[in-house]
């Protein structure tokens, strides 16, 4: 970062790291997933998306409310 404040490009990915820690966690490989609770939900798809802000409607996947919340 400069006196001025961050470049276009600091700027960019300091947005990219945002959005990236916002977002679900893309996991593959998986067959069951559990929750804290010990609720377990089976993976239908070779990948899958997790929520990690915890305010998707379909927990524990992610529903896309992430981007809202933005
Ligand atoms: S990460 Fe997408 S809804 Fe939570």
């Amino acid at each position: 970062m400069s006196a001025d404040g961050p470049s276009r490009k600091e700027a960019r990915r300091e947005a990219l790291r945002r959005a990236a820690a916002q977002g679900p966690a893309l996991v593959r490989g998986v067959d069951v997933v559990v929750d804290p609770e010990g609720v377990a939900s089976l993976a239908r798809r070779p990948v899958v998306a997790l929520c990690r802000c915890e305010a998707s409607t379909r927990l524990p996947w992610c529903d896309g409310t992430h981007k809202r919340l933005v």
